[in-house]
């Protein structure tokens, strides 16, 4: 029998054209959304995807999440086309365009991280925020971060920092929203094979990216994007009904050997 625990529900997903967000898409889809609206840059991959998941589900709409303006009309069309807004899956994220150990600290690199990481996150839950309290939607709003935010990093010192600040951003916009019946929460993965994942790494298009994902887990197997989606599956549906300002981790086990 079909899951369809979303069922109705309308979804945005920013970066949703890659990776998790795209997985994330894709779940979103077969547990019964009404709508799931693609967010991102890469727009031939987005509106390919939004095609591959069916137009009479899935939309695409550029949007730069580190652009204010965009995210509002974003949000606003997707209101606007669907009625509401039940769930914000603010994902989109890029990592550090350096090596970024502090003792070669480029702002430049960090300042465009953040715009993204944080700010795009920021944006996004705010304008999603505002338009569940104006249609009197209790939504669920989900943001990625990571496991890097609960540990150090020898490199991307910034990544590092944005992905803390994601979890700050989570707790504090829980408890504001709470009133509202509106819940936000945060995933956080360990490690998955995406585009990100080669290029925080330097590891070329070549090279299968398994190995090395299954030796970032403690449990046996390699972690998959659709892994993220379920857990985001989970914040977003009526099973977490109750689960607010919390950060779910999903990464085999990783951080529990830290
Ligand atoms: N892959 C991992 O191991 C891992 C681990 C922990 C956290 N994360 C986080 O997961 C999220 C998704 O990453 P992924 O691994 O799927 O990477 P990905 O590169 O496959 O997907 C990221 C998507 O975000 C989009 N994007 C980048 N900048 C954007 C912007 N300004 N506006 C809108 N969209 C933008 C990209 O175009 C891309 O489609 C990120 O927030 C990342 O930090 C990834």
């Amino acid at each position: 029998m079909a899951d369809n625990k979303l069922q109705g529900k309308v979804a945005i997903v920013t970066g949703g054209a890659s990776g998790i967000g795209e997985a994330t898409a894709r779940r979103f889809a077969d547990r019964g959304a009404r709508a799931v609206v693609i967010a991102d840059i890469q727009d031939e991959k987005g509106l390919n995807i939004a095609a591959s998941i069916g137009l009479e589900v899935c939309a695409y709409v550029h949007c730069d999440v580190s652009d204010e303006e965009q995210v509002k009309t974003l949000v606003q069309s997707t209101v606007e086309k669907y009625g509401r807004l039940d769930v914000m899956f603010s994902n989109a994220g890029i990592t550090s365009l350096a090596d970024q150990t502090i003792l070669d600290f480029d702002f430049a690199a960090y300042e465009k991280l953040f715009a993204v990481n944080v700010r795009g996150m920021a944006t996004s839950v705010k304008h999603a925020a505002r338009a569940m309290v104006e249609e009197r939607v209790r939504g669920s709003i989900i943001c990625t971060a990571s496991v890097v935010a609960s540990m150090g990093t020898p490199l991307c010192t910034d990544y590092t920092m944005s992905k803390l600040a994601v979890v700050g951003l989570v707790r504090s916009a829980s408890l504001q929203l709470a009133g509202h019946g509106i819940r936000v929460n945060s995933v956080s993965p360990g490690t998955v094979g995406t585009p990100l994942l080669r290029e925080m790494f330097g590891i070329g298009e070549n090279v299968d990216l398994d190995e090395f994902v299954e030796s970032c887990s403690r449990l046996k197997g390699v972690m998959r994007a659709k892994n993220v989606a379920d857990a985001v599956v989970f914040l977003a549906s009526e099973d977490s009904e109750f689960v607010t300002g919390h950060d779910l981790v999903v990464d085999g086990g990783f951080f529990a050997a830290v």
